[in-house]
């Protein structure tokens, strides 16, 4: 008998826990056209805060000139209220970024390479393996300051400028990456082009090479409407740790197409239906994406949002 026939479905056996990632002050106020005054994002971090949020990346220390959105981002670091639940991330591209995010109190940092080239030229100015010997002293100066350091592997199912991205060239990127080595590696749909069958295969792909599902955590940007789908394949592979920004706001402004992430609350609501636990209230994340709609001027994306707005 198929399980789907008549009193035979099955339900999958899906992890009891999952860590919600927030990159909404990260990845979502990088994709905006209008620079937010920092008192604005440090609001929207507190709030966020409130949720219970066990992690909020709250900005990035690259160049000005790449994204202006996120400058003064050591600013923010100063002035958030932190909660001792609350891990707060911050992206580096390289030890300058380092330094300004170890000088601003940062505890935890990740760096970003991807699983195509050309992408990655477009984005950091460096090829997969420059970029991984640019990580290299990053990675060890982090480990003298004892700082956490995720690692994120970008277009890992379809490059914006090379289109199709083969599983095998996200698994040789990964342990280029676990290799340095990073605590925590993020699979990033950057433009939004997975489907499930994509997340088995990856994540297939990896446990086969002896990738462990403990240092991994998914990324997708819900750009064709896939986002919960793959989460939900993500869950039956039993991944735990899922990227999401507040609103469903975000993209990279170097990947052209890419829009926003999935929406944290849309992600909070499938977890709530299928009893997993997450420790975040998701009305106190509605509050933050409302806070953070009103200084923006227009509404994010969300699904969850647009039916309780
Ligand atoms: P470069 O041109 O190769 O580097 O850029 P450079 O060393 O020649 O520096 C260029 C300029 O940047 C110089 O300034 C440096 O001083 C400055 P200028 O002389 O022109 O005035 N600079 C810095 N300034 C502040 N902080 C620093 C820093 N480093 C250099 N740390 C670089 C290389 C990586 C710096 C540049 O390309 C860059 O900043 N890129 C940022 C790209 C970015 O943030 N993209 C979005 C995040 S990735 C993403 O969204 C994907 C993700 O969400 C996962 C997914 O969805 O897949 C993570
Ligand atoms: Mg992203």
């Amino acid at each position: 008998m198929e399980p789907w026939e008549e009193h035979a479905i099955k339900r999958p056996h899906l992890p009891e826990r999952v860590t919600v990632y927030e990159v909404g002050p990260r990845d979502g106020l990088q994709n905006e056209k209008e620079s937010l005054p920092v008192e604005v994002r440090v609001e929207y971090v507190d709030r966020l805060t409130e949720s219970g949020l066990p992690a909020i990346e709250a900005g990035s220390f690259v160049s000005a000139k790449a994204v202006p959105q996120l400058a003064d981002t050591e600013e923010v670091f100063r002035r958030i209220h932190r909660a001792s639940g609350t891990r707060y991330p911050a992206l580096v591209p390289n030890v300058r970024g380092l330094e300004r995010a170890i000088a601003a109190g940062v505890r935890e940092v990740a760096v970003f390479t991807a699983a195509s080239e050309t992408f990655n030229r477009h984005n950091i100015n460096a090829g997969v393996d420059e970029s991984i010997e640019r990580f290299r002293p990053v990675v060890s100066r982090a480990r003298e300051e004892k700082i956490r350091v995720r690692g994120y592997v970008s277009t890992a199912f379809g490059c914006p400028y090379e289109g199709t991205v083969s599983p095998e060239a996200v698994r040789e990127v990964v342990h280029k990456l676990l290799d340095l080595p990073v605590d925590e590696i993020s699979i990033g749909d950057t433009i939004g082009v997975a489907t499930p069958a994509g997340v088995y295969e990856v994540v297939e792909t990896l446990y086969d090479s002896g990738v462990t599902r403990g240092v991994l955590a998914l990324h997708f940007h819900d750009t064709r409407g896939t986002g919960l789908a793959n989460v939900y394949a993500g869950l039956q592979c039993g991944i735990a740790s899922y990227d999401a920004s507040s609103g469903g706001l975000g993209g990279c402004p170097y990947a052209p197409g890419a829009a926003g992430n999935l929406a944290t609350e849309d992600l909070l609501y499938m977890l709530e239906g299928l009893r997993i636990e997450t420790g975040v209230s998701l009305p106190k994340v509605v509050e933050a994406s409302r806070f953070l709609a009103g200084a923006l001027g227009h509404r994010p994306p969300g699904r969850y949002l647009a039916a309780v707005w």
